[in-house]
């Protein structure tokens, strides 16, 4: 089996991304399952920072350092270099949408879509939001990551 290189892409990289990042690296370590886990934004307005500092601390509060992390923007090489390019929202797929290169559309898919259920579901950003959203983007990125790992250890 190739080695499973999961790319996670939302609008900023400073939000949603890095929780799913942090998610997926917490959930395959957990079961053991050897896997590349990255993540990048469809802008560039946070290229190299850190995450936002409500990320940070949602993290944190489940145990997990993401201050490390910092943003990059999604390129079409990526395509190439990841076996799962996974959008945390609608607009984020569409962006991707127009980036991927001929033949490589099955690696692009709708991160919820992976989680029974939730199929056709949005991770809401909450950057413009409370503490609240950033629980409810926590719940939603580590249900998607358990789905994630049990697919790719099938
Ligand atoms: P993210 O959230 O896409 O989950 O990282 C956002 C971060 C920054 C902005 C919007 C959404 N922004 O407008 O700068």
């Amino acid at each position: 089996m190739t080695r499973p290189r999961v790319l996670f892409v939302c609008l900023g990289n400073i939000c949603r991304s890095p929780l799913a990042e942090a998610a997926l690296r917490a959930e395959a370590d957990r079961v053991g399952l050897d896997i590349e886990v990255d993540s990048a934004g469809t802008g560039d307005w946070h290229v190299g920072e850190p995450p936002d500092s409500r990320a940070i601390a949602q993290a944190r509060r489940h145990g997990i350092d993401i201050s490390g992390y910092r943003g990059r923007q999604v390129r079409k090489a990526d395509f190439d270099d990841f076996t799962h390019v996974l959008a945390l929202d609608h607009d984020n797929l569409a962006a991707l949408e127009d980036l991927v290169p001929p033949g490589r559309e099955n690696r692009l898919s709708l991160l919820l879509d992976h989680v029974e259920g939730c199929e056709g579901q949005p991770v809401a950003d909450p950057y413009f939001g409370d503490a609240d959203g950033f629980e409810r983007t926590w719940s939603q990125v580590t249900a998607a990551a358990r789905a994630l790992v049990s697919e790719l250890a099938r």
